[in-house]
């Protein structure tokens, strides 16, 4: 039988604090060593490699940015020979030049484990069918919770995403017991389910492993109740590697333990860059431990936080990322985010777990409209009141006035990866 925790995940607090100070000078110094872009801004800061004599050292180093991987395109940042890199990732590039990532036999070895170790928390066991929803190719989803499924030694079903009534046929003949999508297409395919008469809950599947974006813990009950399933989330980015960064345990499901002997994580104030001691939200940053092809050093994820002791695990766990900062939206002077949001659609009686975030412009104003789509059976009372509760619960919790839209079911535009929840329709 596989143990449950691998050697890593058995080490004490002192005994990982050793393994990832030797690591994190190794990888200073690789980083130096082979990738002009960190020499010069190390040498910007007067600092070597070996100045970093402690974990606290690190954050005498400058941080490293998306900007600056897509000024080194497409391989800059790369650490080893081209021949060295056994595969490539970039992401969607919607602004400007695509990030490139690379790998080399060994990342991909160590990515492989991660994303095993992962599923493991979540229940996964060998003998397991794995059902990957995440979108195959340059996204890191799809292969990466490939890889990482048959390194547990799971039976894979690589879907991808999209061709939706084909992913509920496959479930039903193919009977997984895990599911790896993004929350937002799990909700494509519990409507598809519905579509096909199909009841979600007599499914075989057992847990579903969700992450690529934010979600909230009103989201996870919605998919736990209506597929009768564990909801856990899962995280990673390209940058620093892909899915399985960090991961939930299904036995606790309180936040997300990092995989602290591959990944050193900060939390820092987003606008003056000072570290934050464990429990205060800010920006996330990580500097990658053994990553040979593409090292990052305090790469900020531009995700909000916070670290928190371990539980199920010794690894510091990250709360739930709340949002990006990226995806917070100044309204009138307040900052809202769309999880703030999802949140109040989701306990609101009428309406399904389906909403939108219209921005527009009235004269000089910034103006937001909630579109929530109506559950099936909601008639125009219902909807009224649904309205009515949505603007109020914005107006008390979050502080600022926003116009609520009831729509039809099924007229929202439906997720098949990543859901995009803000249309601006600001010039
Ligand atoms: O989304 C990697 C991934 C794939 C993670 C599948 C989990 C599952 P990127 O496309 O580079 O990589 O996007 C990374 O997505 O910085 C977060 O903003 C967001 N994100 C990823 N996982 C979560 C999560 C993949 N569990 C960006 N919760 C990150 C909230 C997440 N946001």
């Amino acid at each position: 039988m596989t143990p449950l925790l691998d050697a890593a995940e058995q080490l004490g607090r002192e005994e990982l604090a050793v393994l990832q100070l030797a690591r994190l000078r190794a990888t200073l110094r690789h980083a130096y060593d082979h990738v002009p872009f960190y020499r010069q801004a190390f040498d910007k800061a007067g600092l070597r490699p070996e100045d970093c004599r402690s974990l606290a050292d690190l954050a005498r180093f400058p941080f490293t940015a998306k900007a600056d991987l897509r000024d080194n395109y497409p391989f800059g940042m790369f650490a080893v020979e081209r021949s060295g890199v056994r595969r490539i990732h970039a992401s969607s590039g919607t602004t400007g030049r695509p990030t490139v990532v690379g790998y080399t036999e060994k990342d991909l070895d160590t990515w492989a484990d991660l994303v095993a170790r992962a599923i493991r928390a979540a229940g996964g066991r060998p003998g397991h069918t794995v059902h990957v929803a995440y979108g195959y190719g340059l996204f890191t989803g799809g292969l990466g919770a490939h890889y990482g499924a048959e390194r547990l030694g799971c039976t894979v079903v690589p879907a991808s995403g999209g061709m939706t009534a084909r992913q509920v046929r496959l479930i039903q003949d193919f009977e997984p017991e895990i599911i790896m999508v993004t929350p937002s297409y799990m909700l494509t395919l519990l409507d598809e389910f519905e579509r096909q008469g199909v009841d979600p809950r007599t499914t075989s599947l057992r847990v579903g492993i969700f992450g690529a974006e934010p979600w909230t813990e009103e989201m996870r009950r919605e998919i736990e109740e209506r597929f009768a399933i564990d909801a856990v989330d899962i995280y990673g980015l390209s940058e620093v590697m892909g899915p399985g960064v960090s991961f939930e345990c299904v036995e606790t499901k309180d936040g997300l333990h990092i995989s602290e002997d591959h990944f050193y994580p900060e939390v820092v104030d987003p606008f003056t860059g000072e570290v934050l001691p464990d429990g205060e939200e800010g920006e996330l940053v990580f500097t990658s431990l053994t990553k040979e092809a593409m090292p990052v050093v305090r790469y900020r994820t531009r995700d909000l936080t916070r670290l928190l002791p371990g539980t199920a695990r010794t690894f510091r766990r990250m709360e739930k990322v709340t949002g990006r900062t990226d995806d917070m939206i100044i309204l009138r002077g307040v900052n809202l985010f769309p999880t703030q949001i999802e949140e109040i659609v989701l306990r609101t009686p009428g309406v399904a777990p389906h909403f939108q975030l219209r921005l527009t412009r009235e004269g000089r104003m910034d103006a937001l409209t909630v579109r929530a789509e109506a559950r099936a059976l909601a008639g125009p009372e219902v909807r009224e009141d649904a309205a009515r509760a949505i603007a109020a619960a914005v107006k008390d919790g979050i502080g600022v006035s926003v116009t609520v839209e009831i729509v039809d079911p099924e007229t929202l535009e439906r997720s098949v990866g990543k859901i995009k929840r803000i249309v601006d329709l600001r010039d």
